[in-house]
């Protein structure tokens, strides 16, 4: 059996990163794109160097042509510039809007039966883009960010409670930001919800914590902006694609309704199959957790509206 054919277009960190998780954990053949010649090729040629070592079988090939894309089954959007720090991920709102919507004509056109994973921030907003230039069904667009602001609610979940990563779910929903919700009471720790398990002066500090995570990251660095966390969740939500789990994972998918929530791409826990988005798990939200995660897509629609996205 051939393996599955992704391409991750963007070799940067975030890119080359999860291009390098995929072969290595023998999940796709990949194909990594970029506009900088010699950088997807070099870094494709290092990863293959690797193989003899890490002993994978699944190829990567780095290219700056769409053509060597054909037949993806699913195209990731890492293209952009990375966040400075300093710089919200708004303000990278303009320039990504560009990169995202040339990414998408160029990767649709070669391989008009894939599934898109936008990763590019700021996230809701350009997986909302990467859906309308595409043409394509809201089912296979979508977006990585709950993913990885709940695996950054779960460490932080596991430095308070020491307790095992294992046992922990945490559940991040909301926009990709500053905004994002995360969802202490349906958050468990073996099995209990996070609010049974710790005080709820704790429970906040662990939340703003995880809102915070992104930029600690940003500002200990000092250029660029995370990248294991972000393509270590590209690659969990690939791996429920590929293997047609359909297990529910926070992602950034489109709403048409639910949550009292309409036409705005934010994440939510959601099925994840071949097919792309297959349900939107519906949670069973209190008064106030419906109001936060309504305010919080309130901040994605006007990026949206600003971009004149809608219509
Ligand atoms: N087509 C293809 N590649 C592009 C294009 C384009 N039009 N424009 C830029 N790129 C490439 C750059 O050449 C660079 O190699 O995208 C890559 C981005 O890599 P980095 O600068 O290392 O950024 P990275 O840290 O990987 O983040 C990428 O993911 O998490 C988000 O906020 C982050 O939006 C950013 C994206």
């Amino acid at each position: 059996m051939p393996y599955p054919k992704v391409t991750v277009v963007g070799a940067g960190q975030v890119g080359a990163t999860a291009a390098f998780l995929l072969v290595s954990k023998g999940l796709a053949d990949v194909v990594l794109l970029d506009v900088a010649e010699g950088l997807p090729q070099g870094k494709s040629l290092d990863m293959m160097h690797s193989r003899s070592v890490e002993l994978f079988s699944p190829t990567v090939v780095g290219t700056n042509d769409y053509a060597d894309t054909q037949g993806s089954d699913i195209v990731v959007v890492t293209a952009g510039l990375p966040r400075k720090p300093g710089m919200s991920r708004d303000d990278l709102l303009a320039a990504n809007a560009g990169i995202v919507r040339s990414v998408v004509a160029g990767a649709v056109a070669a391989s008009p039966g894939a599934l898109i994973l936008c990763v590019t921030n700021p996230l809701d907003v350009m997986t909302y883009l990467a859906w309308k230039e595409s043409g394509l069904p809201t089912q296979r667009v979508f977006g990585m960010g709950g993913v990885l602001d709940s695996a950054r609610f779960a460490y932080a979940i596991a430095e308070e409670t020491n307790k095992p990563m294992g046992s922990i779910q945490a559940v991040v929903c909301g926009a990709h930001g500053d905004a994002m919700v995360p969802m202490p009471r349906h958050s468990t720790v073996e099995g209990k919800s996070l609010v049974d398990v710790v005080d709820q002066s704790r429970v906040e500090a662990l939340c703003e914590r995880t809102i915070r995570g992104g930029a600690e990251v940003v500002a200990l660095l000092k250029t660029g902006s995370a990248y294991y966390a972000p393509a270590a969740s590209v690659v969990r939500m690939v791996q429920a694609v590929l293997g047609d789990t359909k297990e529910s994972l926070s992602s950034c998918v489109y709403l048409s309704g639910e949550y009292g929530i309409r036409d705005v791409y934010v994440s939510v826990p959601a099925q994840l199959g071949r097919e792309g988005v297959v349900s939107v798990t519906e949670m069973d939200l209190n008064a106030e957790e419906i109001d936060a995660l309504r305010e919080s897509a309130a901040t994605i629609a006007a990026s949206i509206e600003a971009l004149g996205l809608r219509g």
